[in-house]
């Protein structure tokens, strides 16, 4: 571990624990597991069940399609898992869950230890949510078969804020949804490319000019992209 550098630790609940690391194997995210910037304890629900791993989840009370994963389940493993730890945020992922967004992200970074509960199938039992006050959060407004994609998602965009993992502060400084807007268009070599152009103040090597040029850029692009960042 890098002395300048804190220790990031992730609990992950879930049906499907051979899907992780998966893609946070990779690139800057990948390199900072390996080299212990952040670290992955994964759990699988299905040791939890009390009358073997078959019986995680039953049939909906009142009818409906789907088998929904049951309160003890994931009460044993959460008994388990914050057995070891103090202070955590646990947050279940579900489409129905508040959408998160990157200033959700900076806040889930300053936390020491997240646990994160992936549901399956046509949900979990409401009581436990209740019980454990768990935070429900949701990446967008669409359905995925499950919650792991959408924990990788949130694990992703918190892991690259993490120190030492992207190179340098001034790269996030400017990217997209600092100050509520988009990111201006970048370009790299040829400055000529089948007949479109580099914009010229670019290779004017004019810094303020160019500073002033990006940021009228972000301005027209996120009024004609995301209204809605727009006005914030
Ligand atoms: N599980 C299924 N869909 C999801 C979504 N959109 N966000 C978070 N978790 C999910």
């Amino acid at each position: 571990m890098k002395s300048t550098t804190k220790h990031w630790s992730v609990n992950i609940l879930t049906l499907f624990p051979e899907m992780f690391p998966g893609p946070l194997n990779f690139s800057l995210v990948g390199k900072a597991l390996k080299e212990k910037i952040w670290s992955l304890n994964l759990v699988d629900l299905r040791d939890f069940a009390e009358n073997g791993p078959k019986s995680v989840d039953d049939k909906p009370y009142g009818g409906g399609p789907g088998m929904i994963i049951k309160s003890e389940v994931i009460d044993n493993a959460l008994k388990k898992v914050t057995k070891k730890i103090k202070q955590y945020s646990l947050i279940y992922l579900t489409p129905k869950g508040k959408k998160i967004n990157q200033k959700k992200i900076k806040e889930l970074v300053k936390k020491d230890n997240l646990i994160l509960l992936c549901g399956k199938y046509e949900g979990i039992d409401q009581r436990v949510i209740e019980n454990w006050s768990m935070e429900e959060l949701s990446i967008g407004d669409f359905v995925l078969s499950g919650g792991e994609i959408a924990a990788m998602s949130l694990l992703d965009s918190c892991i690259r804020l993490l120190p030492g993992v992207v190179g340098s502060s001034e790269t996030l400084k400017h990217e997209t949804f600092e100050n509520n807007l988009l990111e201006y268009p970048q370009y790299t070599k040829p400055s000529n490319w089948k007949g479109r152009k580099v914009p010229e103040i670019l290779l004017s090597g004019n810094h303020q000019k160019i500073e002033e040029w990006r940021k009228k850029k972000s301005f027209e692009i996120t009024k004609l992209k995301r209204p809605d960042l727009f006005k914030k």
